[in-house]
């Protein structure tokens, strides 16, 4: 049996039945066609669903739409602002960190977090932040010269 949720998404109140096994992922990608949020593994181990869920990134394939019921979520397409790219966006563009942009939606997403609670991450910090995103082809470096140059950037 559907239970109504509402949930903030990108600063969007919404009210809606889903069913209870429907995962977050579910909900934001074809309840509300937000399909900037990419499923990989679907199981927990990719991080290609992260999405921040009251302010702390999360997996929303392995969240039930559910849990987030009266929650506030942002996805990756909150990040521009007025329609263009913000800095950590910039930065992933011309640092090359985004090759096939599969993983790029969830690294944004967990940078986002990490940069909003630590402001000056060094680089272990920001290795350590991405460890659960994974990426099959940038190799990692370029993601992190990205984010350094988002952080370099705001000093
Ligand atoms: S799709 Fe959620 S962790 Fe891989
Ligand atoms: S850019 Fe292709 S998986 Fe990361």
């Amino acid at each position: 049996m559907k239970k109504i949720i509402s949930m903030t998404v990108n600063g969007i109140l919404y009210e809606q039945a889903v069913e209870p096994r429907r995962t977050l992922l579910e909900f934001i990608r074809e309840d509300l066609g937000l399909t900037g949020t990419k499923k990989g593994c679907g199981i927990g181990d990719c991080g290609s669903c992260t999405v921040l869920l009251d302010n702390v990134a999360t997996f929303s394939c392995l969240t039930l739409a559910i849990q987030a019921d009266g929650c506030k979520v942002e996805t990756v397409e909150s990040l521009a602002e007025e329609g263009n790219l913000n800095r950590l966006q910039e930065a992933f563009v011309k640092q090359g960190a985004i090759q096939c942009g599969y993983c790029t939606p969830g690294m944004l997403m967990t940078s986002t977090e990490l940069i909003r609670r630590n402001p000056q991450p060094d680089e272990k910090e920001i290795r350590r932040a991405i460890s659960g995103n994974l990426c099959r082809c940038t190799g990692y470096q370029k993601i992190v010269e990205a984010i350094q140059t988002a952080v370099e950037d705001k000093s």
